[in-house]
């Protein structure tokens, strides 16, 4: 059935990508968001992707009342809430910026979904709640314990979604733990655009690769690792798209969590490999310390949205490199309005 869905944050990469796989299953998309991580452009070209009109509402979530003139405007059904901030380091460095920026956007959400009668809402949580984990793969039943503001955000807001709908039985709320998002959309007419030196693994590869950076530095090759490098679940980023209309389909009264991974690893030489093969480009690296913060392995254990969302992610490390290429060769300095 198709719906008006409320996308915070969805100028940016997984939001945008959401946008397209929407549009695409016939519902109509409203974005806010006021473009401090992301481009106009994305959103243009997420609407010609996904073939759908899209409204765009450059607001600023964390300013009291923001949200009003998008529910007065349009019969908003359900929200999907991407927006935020979400570099770890920065987040070390500015705390009260995070948790400003995380928790009141959050809060001025809910009021105003509450104060219009929208009870539906899927959040972008993240692996990164779960800390150094002691079990591999990570169940959603795993402890968590987050060792940044970033992720103690991610908890906190979990936590908030949890409060609400135990206090009413008529919000349906799913919280999605992603683990590593990659790639593009194959078109390559849309990807991940960092602004400034990315903190990711691929974004910087694929700079190296198309030569808008001299070298990769690869953070240790010394963990306990089967080649010594840090191992990721990456997911293609239109896998994750599609997660979340799977939850959006599924939603049940109360707050549900959920992982969406792969449940499949890839190290760091594995991603350098894999890149320059399907680039056919070299990328050069130095080996040196690891980053403050780094564990060696994060791995989703996704039986349970396999089983109860009925999505799984199927896309390999072939596919999403390939399409994180076509966007790069493509877009050498991405939408090309940042820097
Ligand atoms: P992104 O930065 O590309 O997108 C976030 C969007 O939110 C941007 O377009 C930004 O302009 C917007 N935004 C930020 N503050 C805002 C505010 N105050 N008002 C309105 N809009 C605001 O990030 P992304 O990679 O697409 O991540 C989307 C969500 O998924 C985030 O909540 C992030 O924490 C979460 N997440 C991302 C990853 C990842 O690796 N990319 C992993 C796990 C979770
Ligand atoms: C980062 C975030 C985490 C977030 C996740 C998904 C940190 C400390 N953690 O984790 O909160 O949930 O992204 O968005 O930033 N690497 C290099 N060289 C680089 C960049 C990365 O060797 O220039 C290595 C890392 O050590 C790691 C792997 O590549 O082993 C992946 O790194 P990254 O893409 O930053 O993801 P995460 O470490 O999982």
């Amino acid at each position: 059935m198709s719906k008006t869905i409320l996308v915070t944050g969805g100028a940016g990469y997984i939001g945008s990508h959401t946008v397209v796989a929407l549009l695409e299953r016939g519902h109509r998309v409203v974005i806010a968001d006021n473009l401090a991580n992301s481009s106009r452009l994305a959103v243009d070209a997420a609407g010609r992707l996904g073939g759908g009109e899209v409204a765009f509402h450059q607001i600023d979530l964390t300013e009291d009342g923001s949200l009003a003139e998008v529910f007065d405007s349009h019969p908003v059904e359900a929200a999907i809430h991407f927006a935020g901030l979400k570099a770890v380091g920065e987040s070390v460095e500015k705390p009260l910026d995070y948790y400003r920026t995380n928790l009141i956007s959050t809060m001025n959400l809910l009021r105003e979904m509450q104060a219009h009668g929208v009870w539906d809402l899927v959040f972008s949580s993240s692996a990164t709640v779960y800390g150094d984990p002691d079990v591999l793969p990570i169940p959603e039943s795993a402890a968590t314990g987050p060792t940044n503001p970033y992720g103690r955000t991610k908890l906190m807001i979990e936590d908030i979604c949890r409060d609400v709908a135990a206090a009413d039985d008529r919000w349906r709320i799913s919280l999605l733990r992603y683990f590593n998002p990659v790639g593009a959309h194959s078109s390559g007419e849309l990807g991940e655009d960092p602004r400034g030196i990315p903190n990711n693994l691929v974004p910087y590869v694929m700079q190296v690769a198309v030569g808008r950076r001299d070298k990769l530095q690869v953070y240790g090759d010394d963990w306990d690792t089967p080649d010594g490098s840090g191992v990721r679940d990456y997911i293609h980023v239109l896998d994750l798209a599609e997660g979340h209309l799977a939850a959006l389909d599924h939603l049940e009264a109360g707050c549900d969590v959920f992982n969406l991974g792969t449940g499949t690893g890839s190290s760091v030489f594995e991603i350098i490999d894999t890149a320059e093969r399907v680039s056919g480009r070299s990328v050069p690296y130095d080996v040196i310390g690891r980053r403050s913060g780094d564990i060696a392995t994060s791995l989703a254990d996704p039986s349970k949205a396999n089983h109860e969302l009925g999505w799984r992610a199927d896309r390999n490390l072939e596919v999403m490199l390939t399409d994180a290429w076509t966007w790069q060769s493509s877009h050498p300095m991405g939408f090309g309005d940042d820097d």
